[in-house]
């Protein structure tokens, strides 16, 4: 077991370089699938998530080749199992983006049933439904869910609309639908960049989709598919994460290759507490100044483009040194305040009540041994740690490699003290 030793107190100063998204990545990697030849892409990140897909990818019969981690080909024929086993599921519930690709090309996919998760319940009822009114039948056998098209015809075009948003279910119907006979119209779907990135991708593979990164989806089913080329866009989680560090620790950083649109809401708000964060508009390079004083500043978490579900754990790292009170509303996942309580043991004075979070600036925190619940929740308390005085360790950074790329290289480039080590206990 490993963990992250920070010793806080100096500014982020430099520049750092953003990696390929994660959530990009994921469905792209189970879209190669639904080529009929091999499929190349760029800016794949290199991270555990992505080495599971990898590995599930494989376990199905494709074969993955060369480059990697920043870039690698898929090669999806000589597919022998339409399955995602529980043993790779357990370590990633991203891994229900299977389903949708296995379903349309091959009618028929057994894919694990994600347990709960630590920032909330997650069920996938709204991915098994949208299936099933393209015609699946959909049964839970063994803690897998095993869904299968009609073998002569495969799945039929279908109006699905979501009762909630959600992202990968958005992403799930999609894969499924571009061989589904007839048209397809998603309402209410997920506008995340990732869905864009997605339907360009497919897109590219011969796929008929309109409309992808608003809240309604056409999608024209088509006979075949070929492999492509294509590169994930930035990670805008990473950049938001670095935009954060930059303004809590009075820093001055440059973020490179990162997409500034896709973190406006982060960036109106973090204007409002005093960063100063200016765009490059030939380079579109974001540059963060940390004020003196931070000031509070409440948010309340949404689909894109609100203010992201995946910033709110960093958000209050950086209010629990702000000045002020600031409230932070969570309405995406009902468990995702985990990172409190070992804020609190930081020093943070922080009160939840409900989805809400009351968050009371203090004029520093003190370094702690603290433990990581999932993978933004680490974040953030690495965050923490920077500006913290002492030495803080963060325990289960598995969490960490999960979703952030050389996390430590590129804080440690910033000038940040920060190593990995190994638990002795
Ligand atoms: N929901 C349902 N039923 C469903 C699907 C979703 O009730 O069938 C609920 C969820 O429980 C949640 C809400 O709808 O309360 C939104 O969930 P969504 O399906 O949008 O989340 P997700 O697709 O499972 C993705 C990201 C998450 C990110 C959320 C929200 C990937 C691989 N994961 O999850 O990323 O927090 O969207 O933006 O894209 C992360 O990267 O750390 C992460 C957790």
């Amino acid at each position: 077991m490993q963990k992250i030793v920070i010793e806080g107190g100096r500014p982020l100063k430099g520049t750092v370089d953003i990696s390929g998204a994660k959530n990009s990545a994921l469905p792209i990697l189970f879209a190669t699938i639904l080529g009929d030849g091999p499929t190349m892409l760029r800016n794949v990140p290199d991270l555990q998530d992505i080495q599971t897909t990898l590995r599930i990818l494989q376990f199905m019969g494709a074969k993955v080749a060369n480059g990697y981690p920043k870039s690698l080909k898929v090669q999806p024929n000589g597919m022998k199992h339409c399955e995602a086993p529980y043993e790779l599921v357990k370590t990633m519930r991203a891994s229900v983006l299977a389903m949708g690709p296995l379903l349309g090309k091959y009618r028929q996919a057994k894919v694990s049933l994600p347990g709960g998760c630590a920032i909330g319940a997650r069920p996938i009822n709204l991915h098994l439904k949208a299936f099933e009114q393209m015609g699946a039948s959909i049964e839970l056998e063994g803690g897998y869910v095993i869904a299968k098209a009609p073998s002569k015809k495969g799945l039929h075009g279908a109006k699905i609309h979501f009762d909630a948003v959600t992202v990968t279910g958005t992403e799930n119907v999609l894969m499924a639908a571009v061989y589904a006979k007839g048209q397809t119209v998603i309402e209410n779907a997920a506008r995340e960049p990732e869905i864009l990135d997605l339907a360009q991708l497919l897109n590219k593979m011969g796929a008929k989709i309109y409309g992808a990164g608003t809240e309604t989806i056409v999608i024209d089913g088509v006979e075949t598919m070929k492999g492509t080329e294509h590169s994930i866009i930035a990670d805008r989680i990473e950049t938001g994460t670095f935009m954060i560090g930059a303004a809590m620790t009075g820093g001055s950083v440059k973020i490179r290759g990162a997409d500034p649109e896709t973190v406006e809401a982060l960036t109106a708000k973090m204007n409002e507490c005093g960063a100063k964060i200016s765009i490059d508009k030939d380079t579109n390079e974001i540059h963060v100044e940390g004020p003196k004083t931070l000031k509070a500043v409440d948010i309340t978490t949404a689909p894109y483009p609100g203010f992201a579900t995946d910033f709110q754990a960093q958000y209050m790292a950086m209010m629990t040194v702000a000045q002020g009170t600031s409230v932070i509303t969570e309405t995406i996942f009902e468990n995702r305040f985990m990172h409190a309580l070992e804020l609190i043991r930081m020093g943070a004075d922080i009160k939840i009540e409900g989805n809400m979070a009351i968050v009371k600036g203090v004029k520093k925190l003190s370094g702690a041994p603290v433990m990581a619940s999932d993978l933004r929740a680490s974040a953030a308390l690495l965050l923490a740690g920077l500006v913290a005085d002492g030495i803080t360790e963060v325990h289960r950074v598995y969490h960490i490699d999960r979703g952030y790329e050389d996390i430590e290289k590129k804080f440690r480039k910033l000038g940040a003290r920060i190593k990995r080590a190994k638990v002795k206990f």
